[in-house]
């Protein structure tokens, strides 16, 4: 079931973005295959210079799409209705499908037999897969990460591809077909040691072996790479992400010059 709150204003983009700010909603990315809303419209040929309408979205899909439209007079008793729409919307449906699947599969005490966990290494044309994940990531997790979610909000694309051009290895996890997930390498320019970056599993995800998968992912890289030690930053508090590391063979390896972070390493055979 999908759910669509729907504004009447004579300001769509102010409110649009009051909402974003107050709800940590997003920008609703483009359509796949587009980079823009821009390259979208001018594909299929509408001019958005004057557009009317503004859309904030859950970043991680569970809330309700917001939708302002303009008009000039919007009347107190009918500036805001209701859409709820019921398995219209491929997304919506995997969506919910996601959420049962793990919910079915932790209720039943073994979580990675019922469910198949792939992943994935983006080029740097699939940077728009990051920065969906990205932006999920950095309203949901702020505390776990360095980087704002208003640093990169509306960074433009040339930023969003420095940043898979500049990390080496930038992985996304599916579950089931749909994105969970993401984490990424980086060496530095040395051959010994990799740091592992920006993990991050989608909270309705979590629990089913996603972070297994892309850690798996990020050994079998460094391997390849001929490094001997896979190294990370942790936050000290942070409980989920330790144990995750620390089932994977991550040991306790200091603390970091930033009292409130660990760091953790893992041995290459
Ligand atoms: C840390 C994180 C990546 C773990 O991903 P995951 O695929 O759920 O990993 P796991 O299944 O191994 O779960 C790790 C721990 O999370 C907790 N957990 C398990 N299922 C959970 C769920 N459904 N919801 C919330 N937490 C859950 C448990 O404590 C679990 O440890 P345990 O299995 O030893 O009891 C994920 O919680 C996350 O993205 N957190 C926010 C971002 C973050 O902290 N990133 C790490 C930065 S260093």
């Amino acid at each position: 079931m999908q759910m669509q709150i729907v504004f009447q204003t004579r300001n769509p983009s102010r409110l649009a973005d009051f909402w974003r700010h107050a709800l940590r909603y997003v920008r609703e990315p483009p359509p796949d295959g587009y980079a823009t809303w821009d390259d979208f419209a001018k594909q299929a040929g509408v001019d958005l210079t004057d557009a009317n309408v503004d859309a904030a979205v859950d970043p991680f899909g569970c809330g309700p799409r917001l939708l302002f439209e303009r008009v000039e007079n919007p009347t107190i008793g009918n500036a805001v209705h209701l859409d709820i729409n019921v398995a219209t919307r491929a997304q919506a449906v995997d969506d919910a499908r996601v959420t049962i699947d793990v919910e079915v599969a932790n209720r039943r005490g073994g979580t990675n037999h019922i469910m198949t966990v792939t992943t994935t290494t983006l080029t740097i044309d699939e940077w728009p897969k990051w920065r969906s994940l990205r932006l999920a990531t950095l309203a949901d997790a702020p505390e776990a990460f360095g980087s704002r979610l208003s640093d990169w909000a509306d960074a433009p694309d040339q930023r969003w591809r420095s940043r898979l051009r500049d990390v080496p290895l930038n992985v996304i996890a599916m579950l089931d077909n749909k994105s969970v997930g993401q984490v990424s390498a980086t060496n530095d320019g040395s051959s010994t040691s990799v740091e592992l970056i920006s993990m991050w599993v989608a909270p309705n995800a979590r629990g089913a072996g996603v972070g297994d998968a892309m850690i798996h992912a990020v050994i079998s890289w460094a391997e390849d790479q001929g490094a001997s030690v896979v190294e990370l930053s942790v936050k000290a508090a942070n409980l989920p992400a330790r144990r995750l590391y620390e089932r994977n063979r991550f040991l306790f390896n200091g603390n970091r010059d930033q009292a409130d972070e660990v760091r953790m390493i893992r041995t290459l055979p």
